[in-house]
């Protein structure tokens, strides 16, 4: 049973830029607990996401912690331009730089929780030699940079390898988030089967003029792990 206090982490990247601030607040008001802020150098991945300026000035409208997915190569060149606060997430991939225990380490120096993303074709043993620097792992479950992409379907697998490898390491207590395609059954799944942060995209909660009505209630029921509601969820 996954007692782990599940989380949403709304995509930002989702959003209609016309609308952001009208977003931002209605997010708040649904208490969602962070935001997640794509940012791409287009080499890491094929797109280019928000940029370190902007993101410092979202800082000013809301409150909700941030969830930095850092989607760029070499990483510890970008975490100075970034405002990170102790109650921020930061996730850095396993695959962009060479020297990853000694990124995970930079990432502490700034206080936040230390996440490690690995994408869909990395396998659950890449975290053994760093899975004691870590706080929590983000597992993308799509091949990162774009919003609107089906899962990945080889990633239950691998999220189940993921708990079984965790349980044997003893650290069944760090975060696992789960980013991309969480639809609201995918979210119900990934919760049965232990993930408790959950990026909140256009396949959940954003539509093209902003939130969906209701939705963010619906994804909330989706992850509240109570199983009268599992069989309601489509
Ligand atoms: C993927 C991004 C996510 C997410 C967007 O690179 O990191 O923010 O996929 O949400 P969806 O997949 O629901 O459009
Ligand atoms: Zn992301």
């Amino acid at each position: 049973m996954n007692k782990k206090e599940s989380k949403i982490s709304a995509s930002l990247m989702c959003t209609n830029p016309f609308f952001t601030k009208e977003t931002m607040d209605s997010l708040e008001k649904a208490n969602i607990e962070y935001m997640h802020l794509d940012i791409m150098d287009g080499k890491f991945v094929p797109n280019l996401g928000l940029g370190c300026d902007y993101i410092k000035k979202l800082r000013g409208y809301t409150k909700i912690p941030f969830d930095y997915h850092l989607m760029v190569l070499e990483p510890d060149a970008i975490l100075p331009l970034l405002d990170i606060k102790p109650e921020d997430l930061v996730s850095i991939h396993f695959e962009s730089t060479f020297q990853v225990q000694r990124t995970l380490e930079n990432v502490k120096k700034y206080g936040p929780k230390v996440m490690l993303a690995i994408n869909p074709a990395t396998p659950v043993s890449a975290l053994e030699e760093v899975i004691h620097y870590i706080d929590g792992i983000n597992i993308l479950t799509v091949n990162p940079g774009f919003a609107g992409q089906p899962i990945v379907e080889s990633s239950f697998r691998k999220i189940e390898k993921l708990f079984n490898f965790l349980k044997e390491v003893g650290r069944e207590d760090i975060d696992v988030e789960v980013d991309g395609n969480i639809t609201f059954k995918n979210a119900n799944i990934l919760k049965g089967m232990g993930a408790n942060i959950f990026v909140a995209g256009t396949s959940s909660i954003f539509g093209k003029e902003g939130i969906i009505e209701g939705s963010i209630e619906k994804l909330r029921d989706a992850i509240s792990g109570n199983s009268s509601v599992d069989k309601m969820i489509a």
